[in-house]
């Protein structure tokens, strides 16, 4: 049976913020290359349209992780089910993700990741929720929203696997 879906930033919404965020971007990295990481399977979407905004040279690698245990009992360990094809010695580094909840998969990733020695490393996400978060200590450099404790899907984030492919982000009615 179909979920109800209720709209909470349109595409014409998302689409507008993601070339703010680009632009801000490629301002920050004028004159440099950037290295974005996207991560699978949510920050697919995002990505593809983030960069096609970037006026910066960019190249891109994919890393997919699955972390472990629900809020109550998470253990914060983090599984790379992918790792990156690419190592990052001296790039600029940009780590792209769906959306930060409790903050756990970046904090374990940021650790993992600088040990590679990138020039340097930044969080760029489509969507916050700060209410849920975990983790204080992840610092999320470019954010395009912030959003309530609610559960969304679309634009790659998915509920059960589904609606990935919705081209604007909602909130799944239960
Ligand atoms: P964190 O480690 O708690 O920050 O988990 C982040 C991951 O949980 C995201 O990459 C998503 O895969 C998933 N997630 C968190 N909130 C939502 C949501 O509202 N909708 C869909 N997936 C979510
Ligand atoms: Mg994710």
């Amino acid at each position: 049976m179909a979920d109800k879906i209720r709209v909470l930033l349109s595409e014409e919404e998302v689409n507008r913020r993601i070339s703010e965020v680009a632009g801000q971007i490629s301002r920050d990295y004028e004159g440099k290359e950037l290295h974005l990481i996207c991560i699978l399977k949510g920050g697919v979407f995002f990505t593809c349209e983030l960069a096609k905004r970037l006026t910066v040279p960019v190249s891109l690698d994919f890393m997919s992780v699955s972390s472990y245990g629900d809020d109550t009992k998470s253990s914060g360990v983090v599984r790379i089910v992918k790792d990156l094809d690419e190592p990052l010695k001296d790039k600029n580094v940009l780590i792209v993700e769906d959306i930060i909840d409790s903050g756990r998969t970046l904090s374990y990733l940021m650790e993992v990741l600088k040990q590679r020695e990138p020039a340097g490393i930044r969080l760029c996400t489509l969507l916050d929720k700060p209410e849920r978060r975990v983790k204080k200590q992840v610092k999320v450099d470019y954010t395009c929203f912030t959003i309530p404790d609610e559960f969304v899907v679309g634009y790659g984030l998915d509920y059960a696997q589904k609606y990935r492919n919705l081209p604007y982000i909602g909130v799944v009615e239960f």
